[in-house]
């Protein structure tokens, strides 16, 4: 079975490779390298340098491989950033859908496991959150996110091609080995940033807001691992491959940690104390997020494996592995 990752090169999207690869799919990747890197790429995959929207370029490479199915992670993810750069965000996200699907629907490829995100359900009061919980996204990544759902959903309708999206919480970790991790540019994610500091490469670690209504007053988030996340994207291909109809699912621990929390589990891993400060709340921030996953477990039969201690662990691997990142840019 051949799968097309489109994002290949990305935090998620290559550990996605890694474990494609070793149940035995044949892996074609597109990635514009834009945010990926070329570090991150496995060796026994095929790889494309590629812009999604260079349409000419993207068919010739789906008449070519003829793959059976298409993961999709390529798109740009900060939320800060979004407010800020909405135009680029659309024209990646939702323009870049836009001619994957055309691509898709000319060539006769109809299965797809789109990278989704918990941001599409904005500022939820009840927890857990479940795929009904409505959507009503604050940011403009988290709309796109939602738009590039809405039409898969109607291009299901009209052509037939079948998805599976995927609703992330907080992705972590790095794979065992620790070859491939988290590297952003700007890096904004908390654990990388928590790490950084037992790295010598920051005096502290500010924690956004400590008079929220949660148990210590910090957020608290769903962090789930890496390849757990992986996990699930080879049983939504299985899924459609088996004939399986569209869905939505969260993917998540359905256990959440505050920030706080997330400190303590990082001094554990690295083994010293780590300094934080107390500062103003981010502006966008919901006080917590936590995933109902029952959906997922009973539909793909998706358990996530790793615990709290395992995610700090592999991240702190890569982090000391990698302390400026991968560096190939
Ligand atoms: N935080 C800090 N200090 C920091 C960085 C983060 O206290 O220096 C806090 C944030 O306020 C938040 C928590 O740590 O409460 C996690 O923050 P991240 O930036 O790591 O992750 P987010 O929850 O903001 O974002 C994640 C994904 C996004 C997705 C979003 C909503 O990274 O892609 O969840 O689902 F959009």
């Amino acid at each position: 079975m051949k799968i097309l990752i489109v994002g290949g090169a990305g935090y998620i999207g290559s550990h996605n490779v890694r474990l494609f690869l070793d149940r035995g799919y044949e892996v074609v990747i597109v990635d514009n390298l834009n945010t990926g890197h070329m570090s991150a790429v496995d060796k026994r995959a095929k790889f494309y340098k590629c812009d999604i929207r260079d349409k000419a370029e993207l068919k010739a490479i789906f008449e070519k491989e003829q793959p059976d199915g298409v993961v999709h992670f390529a798109a740009l993810s900060l939320v800060g950033v979004s407010m800020k750069q909405p135009l680029e965000y659309f024209s990646n996200n939702v323009y870049g859908m836009q001619i994957l699907l055309e691509v898709m629907k000319e060539t006769g490829v109809n299965k797809i496991v789109f990278s989704s995100s918990a941001a599409t359900y904005g500022d939820v009061e009840k927890m857990p959150i479940t795929e009904d919980t409505p959507t009503n996204p604050i940011n403009p990544y988290g709309e796109t996110k939602l738009m590039m759902e809405k039409m898969m959903k109607w291009c299901d309708m009209a052509y037939g091609i079948h998805y599976v999206s995927l609703r992330y919480f907080n992705a972590a970790g790095a794979y065992d080995d620790s070859s491939i991790g988290e590297d952003h540019n700007p890096e904004t994610h908390l654990i990388p940033l928590i790490l950084q500091v037992p790295l010598g490469k920051r005096d502290h670690i500010s924690v956004f807001g400590n008079d929220y209504d949660t148990r210590d007053g910090t957020c608290i988030r769903d962090y789930i691992h890496i390849m757990d996340l992986a996990d699930a994207h080879v049983r939504a291909i299985e899924y459609l491959l088996k004939g399986g109809e569209s869905q939505i699912f969260n993917l998540g621990t359905g256990d959440g940690q505050s920030v706080n929390e997330m400190i303590v589990a990082a001094e554990k891993a690295v083994g010293k104390p780590i300094k934080k400060e107390y500062a103003a709340r981010r502006a966008g921030d919901p006080a917590r997020l936590i995933a109902s996953n029952k959906k997922a477990k009973d539909i793909l039969g998706w358990e996530p494996k790793y615990s709290l201690d395992k995610i700090m662990e592999t991240a702190w691997l890569f982090h000391q592995k990698h302390p400026d990142g991968y560096n190939d840019k």
